[in-house]
């Protein structure tokens, strides 16, 4: 019989596999010093490009003296236990109440994290007899909720509303021999390539099929709509999503979630979503800082305007120099590359070490072999004099990709590892 850890000692996995050329560096890289435009990455400064700090609350002074002054009175531990048994508080529910108000809803419900919350939503939505029809590049924590569901299951392709128009012509059929109900799942902004969901389109589907509609909006909220209210704002049918979703991790630079929707629903999910039934509430200080938050979102637009000048800066000043952005209707900035991931990791070192920006990078198999893509997130931190230098670089390794410069780096240290 097998060691069960064999397979862990022969396959480290589709990432883990580079991890020997990748940890520290592509991976798991340290970035020190406050959270801000600029920070240290291996003791060099560079322009930060990687961090979902939307509205740069992160390292804003009230947001800052709030959070202490939070930890200060509550610890981290309060409250103890789950919301259900223990784990409630007057300003759970304030910030519940607020946070509805806010994206248009009757009521919220707190999440301690967006990932287990979106599995667990799903998870409650959906009885067997149901079928969920997704977009095929949702987010993990929306494939994760799918695999709980013992029911049917249909993918459309990535943002294409005919095919998700046929698949809502399967699932139809099916409901009707399952006696279930559908649930549609999409993104308000993918966070890869920066497309909005195609909400209104979506919504429009709703006069000839029956189905509900559950929206991810974790790089939406904050960043979209006239009072940063997210993608359904934006798009103008807010009303037609039957289950909102936003996480605190980017635009409030938080840790936590909710989710909103009719009143009946939010009391059937706090009975039923099994990752808050079962672990601990929100902390008091995190609760403390989302309250802060979400009042600064609500009284300064002036961090969005900012967001935004960065953003059409960097995206227009790309474009402007001929790279390839994509389609994106977001803050999310793709640049796409040509090349191989060993082009990719030598480009990407000559950036952060002789250009000092620092950017995520994603290669195969999460987008087709042979491109790169670099992925910039502007913060209303960024400067005009950011977006300037990163263009400059830019351009710079745009040249040395082209001219096999990376190609030949790469090579020799290919050829160095073989030894
Ligand atoms: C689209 C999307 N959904 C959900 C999440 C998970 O949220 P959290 O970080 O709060 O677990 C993320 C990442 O943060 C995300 O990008």
């Amino acid at each position: 019989m097998k060691d069960l850890f064999d397979k862990i000692y022969r396959d480290k996995g589709p990432l883990g596999k580079w991890a020997s050329q990748a940890e520290g560096y592509f991976v798991f890289p340290k970035l020190e010093g406050e959270i801000s435009n600029r920070m240290k990455f291996q003791g060099k400064e560079v322009v930060t490009w990687s961090i979902n700090d939307y509205l740069g609350l992160a390292n804003h002074p009230e947001v800052r003296k709030v959070d202490a002054e939070a930890a200060a009175q509550y610890g981290s531990a309060y409250p103890m236990g789950a919301r259900m048994m223990s784990g409630h508080t007057e300003l759970h529910e304030k910030l519940q109440n607020e946070l509805a108000d806010f994206v248009s809803k009757e009521a919220a419900y707190l999440l301690n994290f967006g990932y287990q919350g979106m599995v667990s939503t799903i998870d409650a939505l959906v009885a067997k007899d149901d079928i969920i029809v997704y977009d095929v590049d949702a987010h993990a924590c929306i494939i994760d909720g799918v695999r709980l569901h013992m029911g049917k299951r249909f993918t459309y392709k990535h943002n294409d509303v005919e095919s998700l128009e046929k698949n809502l012509e399967r699932a139809t059929k099916m409901a009707e021999h399952t006696g279930g109900g559908i649930l549609v799942i999409s993104e308000g902004v993918f966070g890869m390539r920066g497309e909005q969901g195609r909400l209104k389109e979506i919504v429009a589907l709703k006069s000839k099929f029956n189905f509900r509609l559950f929206v991810d909006d974790a790089h939406g909220f904050g960043t979209l709509g006239k009072t940063g209210a997210g993608a359904g704002e934006e798009q103008g049918v807010q009303d037609g999503i039957d289950v909102y979703f936003a996480t605190f991790a980017k635009s409030l630079a938080s840790t936590g979630a909710f989710i909103a929707a009719d009143k009946e629903i939010i009391d059937f999910l706090k009975y039923n979503l099994r990752s808050q039934m079962f672990a601990k509430s929100l902390q008091m200080q995190l609760v403390v800082g989302a309250l802060k938050r979400l009042e600064m979102l609500k009284t300064m637009p002036e961090l969005k305007n900012k967001l935004w000048e960065n953003t059409n800066a960097l995206q227009s000043g790309l474009k402007d120099r001929g790279f390839d952005i994509g389609t994106t209707q977001s803050c999310v900035t793709p640049v796409y590359l040509e090349g191989s991931i060993p082009e990719a990791m030598a480009l990407v070192r000559d950036l952060r070490e002789n250009h000092g920006v620092f950017c995520s990078i994603v290669v195969y198999p999460v987008i087709p072999k042979g491109m790169i893509l670099l992925r910039l997130i502007p913060t209303a931190t960024h400067t005009l004099e950011d977006v300037n230098e990163t263009l400059d670089a830019f351009d710079a390794i745009r040249e040395r990709l082209v001219n096999g410069t990376y190609k030949r780096m790469s090579a020799a240290v290919t050829a160095a590892m073989d030894k």
